[in-house]
């Protein structure tokens, strides 16, 4: 029903193909009205396993609050990443424009050409591996001083080379400097980078950026 209305909501004219299928949900591709290309993301609410679970919960009444709760987990969490999403553009941070959120679905914009979807920073060999190790550090420090955001899932897995250049994606993880665990997934997310460009003979003093970073 909800993708129903994303067609009659003139939001989406079609879907595409799957980009990637996963456990947690899965993006497609998808066609507006105008022929511009959108990326949907659709969180499960039910995996095979969950129906499993289900069948003995359900009637149970010491379990009943259980299944809206789970329910209301995955509808926060996309939520949360369309919030975030926007407060990571606002802050000048490249990630997929958001358009719109409707319980468990999130469109957003299409990272790619005409052809394929964006690749993921693991696949590519790139060209200039320093200027994008520098991005990718501007756009954790943009994100913590503008936003108070740590995005706390970041690496060569949720960036996307578009043109040449990095878009970071994947933040319904991403939290705010008040959360008791941001100082220590900030710190992930950075060693993740410096990890990542040593394959290109790049040494990345995190300690060094961590304090760049949190310095304001
Ligand atoms: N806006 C987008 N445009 C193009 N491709 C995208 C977009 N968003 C996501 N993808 C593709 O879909 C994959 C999964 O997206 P994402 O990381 O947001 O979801 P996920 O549920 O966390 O999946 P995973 O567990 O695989 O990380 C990405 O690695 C990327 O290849
Ligand atoms: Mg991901």
């Amino acid at each position: 029903m909800r993708i129903y209305k994303l067609f009659t909501g003139g939001v989406i004219d079609k879907f595409d193909f799957p980009i990637s299928t996963g456990k947690e949900g899965n993006v497609y591709r998808a066609t507006t009205k105008d022929g511009e290309l959108r990326a949907v993301k659709i969180f499960r609410t039910s995996t095979s396993t969950f129906k499993d679970m289900v069948k003995y919960v359900h009637g149970d009444p010491r379990f009943g609050g259980l299944i809206s709760n789970r329910k209301k987990l995955i509808l926060a969490w996309a939520e949360k990443e369309f919030l975030n999403l926007h407060a990571f553009d606002r802050a000048g941070v490249r990630v997929p424009k958001p358009y719109v959120h409707k319980d468990n679905i999130i469109v957003m914009e299409y990272i790619g050409d005409g052809v394929e979807p964006a690749r993921e920073l693991r696949n590519v060999r790139l060209e200039d591996p320093e200027a994008i190790a520098r991005k990718i550090l501007d756009y954790i420090r943009l994100a913590y001083q503008k936003a108070k955001l740590v995005h706390a899932d970041l690496s060569e897995f949720n960036i996307l080379m578009l043109n040449g250049e990095p878009v970071v994606i994947d933040v319904g993880q991403a939290v705010m400097l008040s959360h008791s665990r941001s100082g220590e997934w900030l710190e992930r997310d950075v060693r993740n980078v410096a990890r990542y460009f040593k394959k290109y003979d790049l040494a990345i003093d995190a300690a060094a950026e961590l304090e760049e970073i949190r310095r304001e």
